[in-house]
């Protein structure tokens, strides 16, 4: 049985000090749930202090990005090699990556895949601008994504990658129009497909798809409850500690009733 994977990727957001508050409270409230993954994403660099701080029981670490080389005079940059000993996870590709970093296929690739080599599991995060979904090419982006940043791994590599559906148009978009459950639904089937075309069945089944943006407690559980969702990535929600705890729980159920039933 699968875990549920439940993400907070902090973004910007939160000072050393700040941080440190919110994973007090987190240990407060969150339990140990051996039964699902709780991942947190803090800036680079608070995730130092922050390994320090918490129950690797309860909580593993993401960082929110990394570079390809391993070692080298790229100055200002952090390679997944340094980061080998302090993260589970690192977010790749992610929609503010792509769009103000201007990070295109190639480089995303070559992420995902230094990630790999150093032994952690990339979360690629995949998904369509509004106009690219007004204009029906949604399923050719997505395909271009996951299929470029997949391309130098082989099938057992691939069994282990999180790969996270997060529309841009639905990312912090609280106030706007929602994102509705059963369209996410067949974007991660889409991404399981184009995983099952590359790579075969087990590739497919066992790699982790997880709905990205705008999550919060009220609607954590509709995107939970999707077949083949496998989690969820938080962003403005897993800042306030009420409803990352919410969100934790509601994971935590979903996946219990999920296994009475199988
Ligand atoms: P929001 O939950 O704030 O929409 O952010 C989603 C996201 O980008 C997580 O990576």
């Amino acid at each position: 049985m699968k875990k549920k994977l439940v993400v907070a990727n902090w973004k910007m957001h939160l000072s050393t000090s700040e941080a440190s508050i919110l994973v007090h409270r987190l240990h407060e409230h969150i339990k140990t749930h051996r039964t699902i993954e709780v991942v947190l994403a803090p800036s680079m660099l608070t995730l130092q202090p922050i390994s320090l701080e918490i129950d690797s029981r309860r909580f593993k670490l993401a960082s929110q990005d990394g570079y390809p080389k391993d070692d080298g005079p790229y100055t200002g940059e952090v390679s997944f090699a340094m980061m080998r000993d302090l993260v589970d996870y690192s977010i790749i590709g992610h929609s503010a990556r792509r769009i103000y970093f201007e990070e295109g296929l190639e480089l995303i690739r070559d992420k995902v895949q230094a990630a790999v080599r150093n032994g952690i599991t990339p979360i690629l995060c995949v998904g369509e601008t509004k106009n690219e979904r007004a204009q029906g090419e949604a399923k050719r982006v997505i395909h271009d994504q996951v299929t470029s940043a997949v391309s130098n791994l082989t099938a057992e590599e691939i069994e282990k990658i999180v790969i996270a559906y997060e529309p841009i148009w639905a990312i912090s978009t609280f106030d706007g129009e929602p994102s509705k459950p059963e369209d996410m639904q067949r974007a991660m089937e889409y991404i399981r497909q184009i995983i099952k075309e590359l790579y075969g069945e087990a590739a497919a089944s066992n790699a982790r798809v997880l709905y990205g943006g705008s999550v919060e407690p009220h609607d954590a559980r509709a995107y939970l409850s999707l077949p083949g969702c496998d989690g969820v990535l938080v962003g403005a929600a897993s800042l306030n500690y009420r409803q990352f705890t919410d969100i934790v729980e509601i994971a935590y159920d979903v996946q219990n009733q999920t296994e009475d039933h199988a």
